[in-house]
């Protein structure tokens, strides 16, 4: 990627952030985490935000801070409950992380005072270390998600991608220098607020925007056209096999992860992948003799399902093998590794499943 530099000095003016908070103020949507600025609040909400819609997040957010309303109730709680909390946010390693967050936190005398500690702590990268540091402490930080970037990227004309890194930094030299003074919480919400609102990826409301006059991407036409698009990458197609190994047809055994080294704390049924893509998984032998066991299985259906850059195609088998399931047990109990079960009829209660799970439950339920 080109590296990127603006041809002239560009800066936001104190008048054009006036307007745009002013408009913030007048138009913001109420959504839950807006209700006070508590930092404990305010980091759970951005890292749920992360790679979530607001839409989905809002009932999750709720329910997360009737659970674990303080810093310390969280910090406080088993691994197991917060991945359960997280269920329906996928990408579940941000649960543990933040986690781990809380508990550093709660052993310290007081929340970090600048960008630079919130950084070092884990699952803040400096998306949401600015976020936080901006929306709870209102420090001068630009939080450079996908809906800031696009407004501040259009409003200064600049033709490059979204994760060019000179790009960002030319970004916060506009911003950040000149406004300091500025309540950023407040700045970087507005921006987000309109970049979900107005300054959309398709069809932008340019003349409805309070920026218009002042945004170059809008005076030259070529609003829509920036950031520039990611080049695709097909995902890699991996073909395996989802094996239903149980005591009886309406149960199956769990265990956590997969041999892709993802979704390490959730619970899976047995998937079996070609060598190529494995990790070393101590349930890799086990798999193996599932594979040939062709007269113990019965294949029930087909699930496609995409995960960080793959496309798993997944055919689902039942298997009811008294001597598989016991060599299953041994290697549990010998390894020491959780295990859990998966009841046909769909139930709420249970361990932390993966959306993948329950995308294969389903196959399971409505099969004949
Ligand atoms: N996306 C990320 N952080 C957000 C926030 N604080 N408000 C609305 N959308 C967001």
């Amino acid at each position: 990627m080109g590296k990127f530099s603006p041809k002239q000095k560009s800066i936001l003016k104190r008048t054009s952030a006036d307007t745009l908070l002013s408009w913030y103020h007048h138009h913001r949507r109420e959504l839950p985490w807006r209700s006070n600025t508590d930092p404990y609040r305010v980091l759970v909400s951005e890292l749920m935000l992360q790679q979530t819609t607001v839409a989905a997040v809002i009932p999750l957010y709720e329910r997360w801070m009737e659970r674990f309303p303080t810093l310390e109730s969280l910090a406080e709680t088993s691994s197991d409950q917060v991945m359960e909390a997280w269920s329906g946010l996928g990408y579940y390693s941000r649960a543990s992380r933040l986690h781990q967050t809380a508990q550093l936190l709660r052993d310290r005398a007081s929340y970090p005072e600048n960008l630079q500690d919130w950084l070092a702590l884990p699952g803040l990268g400096p998306y949401t270390a600015a976020a936080v540091a901006s929306i709870a402490f209102g420090l001068p930080h630009l939080a450079l998600d996908t809906n800031v970037l696009r407004v501040l990227l259009r409003f200064f004309g600049w033709k490059v991608r979204a994760d060019n890194a000179s790009a960002h930094q030319a970004l916060r030299e506009a911003v950040e220098p000149t406004l300091s003074d500025l309540d950023f919480g407040q700045l970087n919400q507005a921006l987000m607020e309109l970049g979900a609102t107005l300054c959309r990826i398709r069809a932008p409301l340019c003349h409805e925007c309070p920026l218009n006059s002042e945004c170059v991407g809008s005076k030259e036409g070529t609003a829509e056209l920036i950031p520039l698009p990611k080049p695709k990458v097909a995902p890699r197609r991996t073909v395996g096999d989802v094996y239903l190994l149980g005591e009886n047809s309406e149960s199956a055994v769990l265990v956590q992860g997969t041999s892709l080294g993802l979704l390490g704390q959730l619970y899976q049924p047995l998937i079996d992948l070609p060598e190529e893509n494995r990790t070393s998984w101590p349930w890799n032998p086990l798999c193996e003799k599932l594979r040939s066991e062709a007269q113990k299985k019965q294949r029930i259906g087909r699930l496609v399902y995409g995960i960080s850059g793959r496309r798993l195609e997944l055919d689902i088998y039942r298997v009811l093998a008294p001597h598989l399931l016991n060599e299953f047990r041994n290697t549990a109990e010998t390894e020491g590794l959780p295990i859990a079960v998966l009841s046909r009829e769909p139930n709420n209660s249970g361990p932390a499943v993966s959306s993948l799970t329950r995308k294969i439950a389903k196959v399971w339920a409505e099969s004949p």
